[in-house]
């Protein structure tokens, strides 16, 4: 039986060491080399082009290398004989999480204002919040909100959790539904959003989600940007429902000059780097499936498109 051809389609100089590295005798192909598209049964993607997928057919397998794979479902879902499979690595869950914390923790702590006071060489100590005064809410509890949820448990905070099924975690509070949605968030001083993106989630931080945080909260978003109705969230830093927000993610990318969040000192903004797979760390999964992908066993950390994540 001959062995499965993976074709790289994203950032080739990155991955196609460690895969060669890990199983020399496999078929990688960056897509420059493509050769007969007919070869190939799987390919290693961020966002591609359906036309490309189209191209190749006896595709059978889309290998996402990042943990959001919004870009790729709705692609399986017109064309059935495709499944999706993504990397899993406990690192980038742990890199979501420290930017998670980081950017909530800049603001609780006033880093900023004391930022400016040094400008100006003043001295002048702000009231200390403490963080069992302080309830987190997040908004999605799978493999990445958990561990924000971990984190903030960790530095004492009050942690609650939202999620479309429900996830019991010790010290957790967790809401389900559109009405735990409603009871979660009049008590979260600080909201996050963990979720991925689907049809039911998008455009969930809506002006009338914001309207039920609690005064002077502040918003978090390591999910997607269009998790966000942008407009909402600056009207409702402008009316003070929200202190501040930290933002790695955006409606569109690169963030456009001039938009609102860059001119307004409130929005804290990262050019989405919440994580970045490293290829050697999980080049050995990749492997592992394609072979399973050879011998017709089941695939591992595959994605449930009916369910969009
Ligand atoms: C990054 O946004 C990812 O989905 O891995």
């Amino acid at each position: 039986m001959t062995l499965p051809t993976l074709l790289i389609n994203t950032e080739p100089a990155r991955w196609l060491p460690a895969l060669r590295a890990a199983a020399p005798e496999m078929q990688f192909r960056p897509q420059a080399e493509i050769g007969d598209a007919a070869d190939v049964d799987a390919i290693l993607t961020w966002k591609v082009d359906p036309a490309l997928i189209d191209a190749l057919p006896n595709l059978r397998l889309l290998y996402a290398v990042g943990a959001g794979v919004d870009y790729l479902v709705d692609l399986a879902r017109t064309r059935p004989q495709l499944q999706i499979a993504r990397v899993v690595d406990d690192a980038v869950t742990g890199d979501v999480a420290t930017l998670a914390v980081a950017g909530t923790l800049q603001w609780f702590r006033d880093l900023p204002a004391y930022a400016g006071q040094k400008q100006n060489e003043l001295w002048h100590p702000l009231p200390v919040r403490s963080t069992a005064d302080t309830t987190i809410g997040i908004l999605g509890l799978g493999r990445i909100g958990r561990a924000i949820a971990r984190a903030f448990q960790a530095l004492g905070f009050r942690v609650c959790g939202w999620s479309r099924s429900i996830h019991r975690m010790e010290g957790v509070s967790t809401y389900t539904g559109s009405e735990g949605l409603h009871a979660m968030l009049p008590q979260a001083q600080v909201l996050v959003c963990a979720l991925p993106l689907t049809a039911e989630t998008e455009g969930i931080i809506s002006a009338q989600v914001l309207g039920c945080l609690p005064p002077k909260s502040f918003f978090v978003n390591v999910g997607r940007g269009l998790h966000v109705d942008e407009v909402a969230l600056q009207a409702a830093l402008d009316s003070g429902r929200l202190a501040g927000a930290f933002l790695d993610v955006f409606a569109e990318e690169p963030l456009a000059p001039g938009h609102s969040f860059w001119l307004d000192a409130r929005v804290q903004i990262t050019p989405h780097v919440a994580s970045r797979t490293r290829p050697s760390r999980v080049a050995p999964q990749i492997i592992d499936n394609l072979l399973r992908l050879r011998t017709g066993q089941p695939l591992l950390n595959l994605v449930r498109p009916e369910a969009g994540y």
